[in-house]
């Protein structure tokens, strides 16, 4: 079943976070919905908009809908971070079920007024809509935010942003980082419980899954966080996995690309069985 974020955070109410899952290449896509399927939890595909120009966004959203129809866990195709407003309204044309808006690095009405336009079109299409308050450092497929430039949520500009807007998700920043993998996030739990008191139905999302130790998913699950997102340590770990069987012994990856790339893809299914079994409450 194909779905946005609003229909996924209904059926999950009260089951915990869906997992969102960035998509690198065309390959993994089908390892990354049969492993949810298998696990009986919505997942949410989600895409830079450099991976959608990669693939195409044509075959991309017709492919996760073919695969989403066939399978009896529900999966939306979300955009993840993007600044560019034309582009989204190009994605909610052709398909997508739900889009980011990130106006983070703006000023907060400038923000407010883009993302009210993508939510007005978004909702007139059926597209549920994401957006961002503070700023979340690091870097993410061509979003790069500097340590100096990150900024935690502040809960009052969160609740104007919200109720100016209606976005349906909220990314906020506590201090995760996007693309940490040598080392372990320090989450505001403080800051949590008053984004979440304020915010109330929001569906607020954690950026920066891959550096979050598993106690800290599962308390922020257990803290009312409705969207987590894992981008980095799928791209890292489907290329360790390649240069592994690349250079081993066997031929098989010389003369089968398929068998380059086969046990990469187990690989990402694991990961989404692992990640997703600690977002369930
Ligand atoms: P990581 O790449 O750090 O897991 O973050 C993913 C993300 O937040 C995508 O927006």
């Amino acid at each position: 079943m194909y779905k946005n974020l609003i229909n996924l955070f209904k059926e999950n109410e009260g089951k915990g976070a869906v997992g969102a899952f960035n998509l690198h290449c065309f390959e993994m896509l089908p390892s990354m919905i049969h492993a949810a399927e298998k696990l009986e939890v919505p997942v949410i595909i989600q895409t830079s908009l450099g991976t959608a120009q990669y693939i195409g966004f044509k075959p991309l959203i017709a492919a996760v809908k073919a695969l989403a129809q066939e399978s009896s866990c529900s999966v939306a195709l979300h955009m993840d971070h993007c600044k560019d407003i034309d582009a989204l309204k190009e994605a909610i044309d052709l398909g997508y079920s739900s889009v980011m808006y990130d106006g983070s690095a703006l000023s907060i009405e400038e923000n407010i007024k883009n993302t009210k336009e993508v939510v007005a079109y978004a909702h007139a299409n059926g597209v549920s809509v994401e957006g961002e308050i503070g700023s979340i450092g690091g870097a993410e497929e061509g979003v790069v935010v500097e340590k100096d430039a990150a900024m935690y949520t502040k809960p009052e500009d969160a609740l104007h942003y919200v109720a100016e807007t209606g976005v349906d998700a909220l990314a906020v920043s506590i201090g995760t980082t996007h693309g940490q993998f040598k080392s372990k996030a320090k989450i505001n739990y403080e800051l949590l419980t008053e984004l979440k008191a304020k915010l109330g139905d929001t569906g607020l999302v954690l950026h920066g899954g891959t550096g979050v130790s598993d106690e800290d998913m599962k308390r922020c699950v257990r803290e009312g966080m409705k969207k987590i997102n894992v981008g980095t340590e799928l791209n890292k770990s489907y290329i360790e996995v390649v240069s592994k069987t690349f250079t081993a012994d066997d031929v098989t990856p010389l003369t089968s690309l398929r068998g380059l790339l086969a046990p990469a893809n187990e690989r990402i299914a694991e990961i989404i069985t692992d990640k997703a079994s600690l977002f369930k409450l």
